[in-house]
């Protein structure tokens, strides 16, 4: 009998980019989304902030550039920004055909409705388009409908990929290719066989890899970790971004403080209550987000506070409560009321800028491997994120990726996929060695390869990270592989490619900073860190 289910387009990852890939291409033949959770659990369904794209009267796409050039601290790829951020309009458009409802606000002379465009760190213009303060929720809202209307595309949930399958994998002779994947159905716990001609990593990022994260549960890198045993390049890996504000509470597990509160007025402030960014940023509080994460991490440090305040007090309760009533009412069940009291924030991992690399049509360099959505390193992020641009750069890139892949489908037959080989696995009993690596990577990453870095400390992790390598690896082949346990190989991989690429930048740029190299170094400017397993191990000029 055939085992292997059979697709024209495999999708990993059920966020912004996985779904609105797969609405174009359902045109074309037949799709499989594969999500490890439900369809809706992704970094995409936490977005508060919004899509920054150029669609306000007093904006312009120089400006839009202008400030993702800054914000990237010279390591952009400004081919790549233009583009993304010249077809962004069209593709936020496409998003509200579908039904998307993004707020609006009437116009004090016509009385019509416009997009109410909010402001966040770095932006020169309010760009921002949200739906109040729950915009990824409203995305994943309205793809899920839209692709619940297609018979094309079957979504399978629980399902979790192990690893891809690629020609050099098998032996087969000629450019290597992706030709499927092995994914472990977690409610039958056996690993399944796809093929297909063309696979989408869509699997999002990695901040679980660190103890504090913005980011849910599913973000273990592993679309990262899977291209990177395949043999894609991963670059840029040290830029992980650290979102200045992070709600500060005992129970509160991940729970983000837009920055479109600082946006509309809120103010950072010291433990002792006294404004700080002025010393940093001409932007104050509102300045790129590597700058403000520094200087709250400095000031914590200086007074031994275990938080800072973020303060929006100052505006109307009224205009709080409507503007941002998911954090309103999360914070105010942790017994915070926010239009009375200040909020306490710290720093914590929040975005991946690097990854697999890929051009702007999402294409790696494996045959038929796609990379779209936080999970790839297209060069438009550089050294550090914009604020909203995440959004925008996934559903580019989706359109742009399911366009190339239509126009070259391979004309050839699939070939025959071997099954997964357990080997002589039987079912793990030692889970608290997963569950102690697991605590022990992320505080290790936490505090060695955290906003501020020095070699000593990288070395150290790598060390470490190494001897946890092995381990895992030890463990992973001697027993019945578990998504715990998969997670746990993948944020050890994700972890080892972080310090690689932070040790081979010996200089200090936008969200990368070392001690030991303090300064921007311009034969810096455009080189790109990167890392492939077996074949280089270097440094790639833009
Ligand atoms: P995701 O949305 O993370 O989706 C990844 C998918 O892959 C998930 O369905 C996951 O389950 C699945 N997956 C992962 N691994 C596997 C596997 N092994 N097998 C099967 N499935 C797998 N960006 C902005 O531009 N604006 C914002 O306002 C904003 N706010 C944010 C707020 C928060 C709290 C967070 C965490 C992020 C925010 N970001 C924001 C960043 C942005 O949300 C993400 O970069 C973006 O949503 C990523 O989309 P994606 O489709 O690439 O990945
Ligand atoms: C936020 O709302 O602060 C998150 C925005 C982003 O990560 O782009």
């Amino acid at each position: 009998m055939d085992q292997v289910s059979r697709f024209d387009f495999i999708i990993l990852g059920s966020g912004i980019a996985g779904l609105s890939y797969a609405l174009k291409v359902a045109q074309k033949g037949r799709v499989a989304i594969i999500t490890k959770k439900n369809s809706a659990e992704s970094n995409t369904n936490y977005a508060q902030g919004g899509i920054a794209a150029v669609v306000g009267k007093d904006d312009s796409f120089e400006m839009h550039v202008k400030d993702t050039l800054e914000a990237g601290a010279g390591l952009c790829r400004e081919d790549i920004v233009r583009r993304i951020v010249e077809e962004g309009p069209a593709r936020v458009n496409e998003l509200i055909e579908l039904g998307m409802n993004f707020s609006t606000e009437e116009d004090t002379t016509s009385h019509e409705k416009t997009l109410d465009l909010g402001r966040e760190g770095g932006h020169s213009k309010r760009r921002i388009l949200h739906a109040k303060d729950v915009t990824g929720r409203e995305i994943e809202r309205a793809l899920l409908k839209a692709i619940a209307a297609e018979p094309n595309i079957q979504i399978l949930e629980n399902h979790f990929a192990v690893d891809l399958i690629t020609s050099r994998k098998l032996g087969l002779a000629g450019a290597d290719r992706c030709l499927g994947v092995y994914v472990l159905d977690k409610a039958r716990q056996i690993v399944l066989t796809f093929a297909a001609n063309v696979v989408l990593l869509a699997t999002g990022g990695c901040g679980k890899v660190y103890l504090y994260t913005t980011n849910p549960d599913i973000a273990t890198g592993d679309g990262v970790a899977m291209a990177y045993r395949a043999g894609a390049r991963i670059s840029n890996m040290e830029f992980i971004q650290f979102h200045p504000t992070c709600l500060y509470h005992p129970q509160a597990k991940s729970f983000l403080i837009s920055e479109a509160v600082r946006g509309e007025g809120g103010v950072l402030k010291t433990y002792d209550g006294a404004e700080f960014m002025q010393a940093y940023h001409p932007m104050a509080s509102l300045a790129p987000r590597d700058v403000v994460a520094r200087a709250i991490d400095k000031e914590m440090k200086r007074s031994g506070s275990p938080h800072v305040w973020l303060d929006i007090t100052g505006k109307p309760a009224r205009f709080v409560m409507s503007r941002f009533p998911n954090i309103y009412e999360t914070c105010l069940k942790f017994g915070i009321d926010i239009t009375k009291q200040p909020i306490p924030v710290v720093p914590a991992a929040h975005y991946q800028c690097g990854g697999v690399e890929t051009n702007i049509d999402g294409e790696t360099g494996i045959g038929g491997l796609y990379a779209v959505g936080e999970v790839a390193c297209t060069g438009l992020h550089g050294a550090n994120r914009l604020a909203s641009n995440s959004l925008l750069e996934a559903l580019v890139c989706a359109h742009r990726a399911a366009d190339h892949a239509m126009d070259h489908l391979p004309a050839t037959e699939l070939v025959g996929l071997p099954p997964w080989e357990p080997g002589t696995a039987t079912n793990a009993d030692e889970m608290v060695v997963i569950s102690h690596n697991w605590d022990e990577i992320r505080r290790l990453m936490w505090d060695y390869v955290g906003i501020v870095r020095t070699q000593r400390r990288l070395q150290r992790a790598q060390a470490r990270i190494k001897n946890l390598k092995a381990e895992i690896r030890e463990y992973y082949w001697d027993f019945f592989v578990t998504s715990d346990l998969l997670e746990l190989r993948n944020i050890a991989t994700v972890a080892e490619l972080i310090v690689a690429c932070a040790l081979q930048r010996e200089e200090s740029r936008g969200l990368h900073y070392n001690l030991d190299f303090p300064d921007t170094n311009p034969a810096w400017a455009t080189r790109f860190t990167s890392i492939q397993r077996s074949w280089s191990a270097g440094v790639t000029s833009s």
